[in-house]
């Protein structure tokens, strides 16, 4: 197992990154009083609820449960108030702890619920997607969707804890996996070079569900995210840079509606739109976009997007949360290896990589 820190100061808490972790023994010092609310959904329970609800009972902790139904359409108000229903009706305390227990959807709406009960109480993230353990437990965004807009509504709320058990993974339906690839392959081109080497060296057995691979992988990710967390924990700057191939990714999720493409596949395509806009720019060269074509191919991701008019797709980009003052800015690639928020390039170049990576462009 390995352990990295994500330096908040006071608020500094440990990501443990392993196989077969063992929650009772990790998570016990996390969980500072006796009431635990472990949030999951009806197909993650099944799965692993037994396991953590045994872990935290041998601890001497009080569990209750609150198990919401699958899927991102329930991302919203009333879900969230049957985490606020199970926590009241369980007579839990100022001092309780929500354990999120599954992907993205339930760690946002977990630590929201966490954010917000009785103005905040403790909160431990166990992500159970390959998206969840390097990008959504990390950094605190937690929150729901809003009918006008996907995670519109939300709070910082860092965990105390969070736990990574590759070994979770084995269950993860291969589509998942490969959307949890795809935020892994964004850390390695906005901030590592030598990471998208290794990448394209163990891509295929990091699909295959390698353990030891995926650990590794989740590791350097999770190392990154926590650095750019650490330096701007309310995204005011660096931290945007997480956002690589996303305004186009938002683009294509909202022409397509949600669920119809996953997150991670749509942020593929997105990148690839990136990185082509960079090459248009002079700013990457062939070989560069070609590469990441190919290991997002490789990863088992669409490099480009069904075909979507021009005009509703720069509607869609308007929306994006990175628009300041009217004005659109992007994380582009100044080199492989190195993104830049920028509003400094060219919108005709932007329209052009847009189009040509469109599904028969
Ligand atoms: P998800 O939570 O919907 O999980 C994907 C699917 O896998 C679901 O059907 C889930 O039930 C299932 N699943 C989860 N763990 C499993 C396992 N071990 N075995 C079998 N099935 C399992 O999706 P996700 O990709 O994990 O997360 C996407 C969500 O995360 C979106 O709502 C997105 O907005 C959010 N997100 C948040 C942040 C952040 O910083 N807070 C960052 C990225 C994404
Ligand atoms: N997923 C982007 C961030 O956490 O900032």
């Amino acid at each position: 197992m390995q352990t990295l820190y994500v330096e908040l100061g006071d608020r500094r808490y440990p990501i443990f990154i392993g196989s077969q972790l063992d929650p009772e023994q990790l998570l016990g010092t996390y969980i500072p009083a006796k009431q635990v609310m472990i949030v999951t959904n009806d197909t993650v329970a099944p799965l692993y609820l037994a396991r953590y609800t045994q872990a935290l009972q041998q601890l001497g902790k009080t569990v209750a449960h609150c198990i919401l139904p699958d899927g991102e359409k329930y991302k919203n108000i009333e879900h969230l108030n049957l985490i606020f229903d199970a926590l009241l009706s369980a007579g839990f305390n100022r001092d309780c702890t929500v354990l999120a227990l599954g992907g993205g959807v339930i760690g946002d709406m977990a630590g929201f619920a966490a954010a917000s009960f009785q103005r905040g109480v403790y909160f431990v993230q166990v992500p159970t997607t390959l998206l969840s353990q390097v990008d959504s437990s990390v950094g605190g965004k937690t929150g729901i969707n809003h009918p006008l807009g996907k995670n519109m509504i939300g709070a910082f709320k860092q965990p105390q804890a969070v736990l990574a058990d590759m070994a979770q993974l084995s269950t993860l339906p291969p589509r998942e996996l490969s959307a949890g690839l795809a935020e892994i392959i964004k850390y390695a081109l906005l901030g590592d070079v030598d990471f998208l080497a290794w990448l394209e060296q163990h891509i295929e057995q990091l699909l295959a569900g390698d353990e030891a691979l995926l650990a590794e992988a989740v590791y350097r990710s999770c190392a990154h995210k926590a650095r750019i967390v650490a330096n701007d924990e309310k995204e005011q700057g660096e931290r945007a840079l997480l956002n690589l191939g996303h305004t186009f990714g938002h683009a294509i999720e909202s022409f397509l509606g949600y669920g119809v493409w996953l997150h991670g596949e749509a942020v593929a395509t997105g990148m690839v739109m990136a990185a082509d806009l960079s090459y248009r720019m002079g700013w990457i060269d062939a070989d560069d976009l070609a590469r990441t074509k190919n290991i997002i191919q490789r990863a088992g991701l669409p490099i480009a997007c069904p075909q979507i008019p021009l005009e509703q797709f720069l509607e869609y980009m308007a929306h994006d949360k990175k628009v300041l003052n009217g004005q659109l800015r992007l994380v582009l690639l100044k080199r492989l290896g190195q993104a830049v928020i920028t509003r400094d390039f060219d919108v005709e170049q932007m329209k052009h990589a847009i189009l040509a990576n469109q599904q028969g462009a």
